[in-house]
């Protein structure tokens, strides 16, 4: 049997077309194995993938008995399905670290939006910059994400907050998309996030124009798969955001949310009610409203790094556990609330934080994340799945939620070609 060293593997490399990887555990959190939490490990584990698709997934010896004759590549102690961070809004530019200080003595978020700043800051970060230099500086941050274990990335606009802003950081997004070494990215139009100045307070207006027109441009340029709003006191009202989220749906658009980040406006029963894919953030939500996102079948997309940097309690994780809600976990990566690129970070949080078990936090992470972002063949190692991998230089899964803040991914591959390596 023919082997390749992993120290052979560079950026760029695409893997034999079909190879048999090996590694002493295999995390495969295949819904059809069930074992270990929902896991599904596999000691001395092995995955043949074919052409950037999974084929099989099994034991080392009667993998290697069976495919003799495929190249061996072994990836060391410890293999993951690639990251899935669901909730980023990576397309940003500029920095609030002045207003990061000021939080972090005792100015408020709310507060610090209401003077003009906040959202709207980043705003104008991005209307300064050109669709260039956004795909440029979303391209260095998805490397940096990539490095860190992450093959998939929900991208979000929302800080162009017109129609024409808006487009060029969507537009951003799917020129990136297309690079080979960036990790697989789905757009989100970020429809509803904060007023813009010249909106001048008519925050109906503002929303009614964005149901009426902008959503429908943008839905016709296929710039996103999915619509957001920000629904919350200080934000977007249900009221406000009805019209542009069941636009969204009519046009074929899937439905995220952010809800409940400062208070309970009734955003959780908004998003059941329209069959959203998530909702996220979720710190304040009421067990009537967790009910109704298990009924609806509505993730739950939890946010520990912005509930940190705001000093903010935790959502009631047991209740949405309880109420049988699926939980994911995101990194929210933004200039405001939560200035990182890391969601094994945010993994950590979720453990530490919110009391995840190391397996609601891996599977949220990976699996749950992927379909709360509508795909059935990512987040998992089985057959038909894309060849998205991670090989960790951990012995153990458990130790993927410490928070380690350096990468600990060794070998990092997307549809069979490695995106990031240590
Ligand atoms: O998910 N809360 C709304 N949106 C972001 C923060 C955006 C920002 O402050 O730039 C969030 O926390
Ligand atoms: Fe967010």
């Amino acid at each position: 049997m023919n082997s390749v060293d992993v120290a052979h593997l560079s950026t760029g490399t695409g893997l034999p077309s079909a190879s048999l990887l090996v590694a002493r555990r295999v995390v495969t959190c295949d819904p059809k194995r069930a074992t270990n939490e929902g896991l599904a490990t596999i000691e001395d584990g092995a995955v043949l993938v074919r052409d950037g698709v999974i084929a099989e997934v099994g034991s080392r010896a009667e993998l290697e008995a069976r495919h003799a004759d495929v190249v061996r590549i072994d990836l060391g102690e410890l293999v993951t399905p690639g990251l899935v961070d669901a909730h980023t809004h990576a397309a940003y530019m500029g920095s609030r670290h002045d207003e990061y200080a000021l939080r972090m003595s005792g100015a408020g978020y709310e507060a610090i939006a209401k003077a003009g700043g906040g959202i709207v800051s980043s705003m104008r970060a991005v209307r300064a910059a050109s669709r260039e230099e956004i795909a440029e500086t979303l391209a260095a941050r998805l490397a940096r994400m990539a490095s860190l274990g992450v093959t998939t990335v929900e991208v979000k606009s929302g800080y162009g907050l017109d129609l024409e802003s808006e487009q060029k950081q969507l537009r951003a997004i799917a020129e990136v998309s297309t690079r080979s070494l960036s990790p697989r990215l789905v757009p989100t139009y970020l429809a509803l996030h904060a007023l813009p100045p010249e909106a001048a307070g008519d925050r109906a207006g503002f929303a009614a124009r964005v149901a009426s027109r902008e959503v429908d441009i943008v839905a016709s340029e296929h710039l996103a798969k999915f619509v957001d709003a920000y629904i919350d006191r200080n934000a977007f009202s249900v009221d406000e955001a009805r019209a542009t989220l069941e636009r969204a749906k009519t046009l074929g658009l899937g439905v995220r949310v952010h809800v409940g980040q400062f208070a309970d406006v009734g955003g959780a029963e908004l998003a059941a009610e329209l069959g959203a894919a998530s909702a996220d953030h979720l710190e304040h939500v009421s067990s009537s409203g967790a009910e109704h996102l298990a009924r609806a079948g509505v993730r739950a997309v939890l946010l520990p790094v912005a509930s940190f940097t705001l000093g903010q309690s935790p959502p009631p994780v047991s209740v949405l556990r309880a109420a049988g809600v699926s939980l994911v976990v995101a990194s929210d990566a933004n200039p405001g609330t939560a200035p990182t690129d890391s969601l094994p970070l945010a993994i950590a949080f979720a453990v530490r934080t919110y009391g995840l078990t190391v397996a609601e936090a891996i599977l949220g992470a990976t699996r749950e994340a992927a379909l709360s972002l509508g795909f059935h063949d990512v987040g998992f190692l089985a057959p038909g799945a894309r060849a998205d991998l991670v090989s960790w230089s951990l012995s153990h899964e458990a130790a993927l939620v410490q928070p380690h803040g350096v990468s600990r991914a060794r070998l990092v591959v997307r549809d069979g070609v490695v995106i990031a390596t240590a």
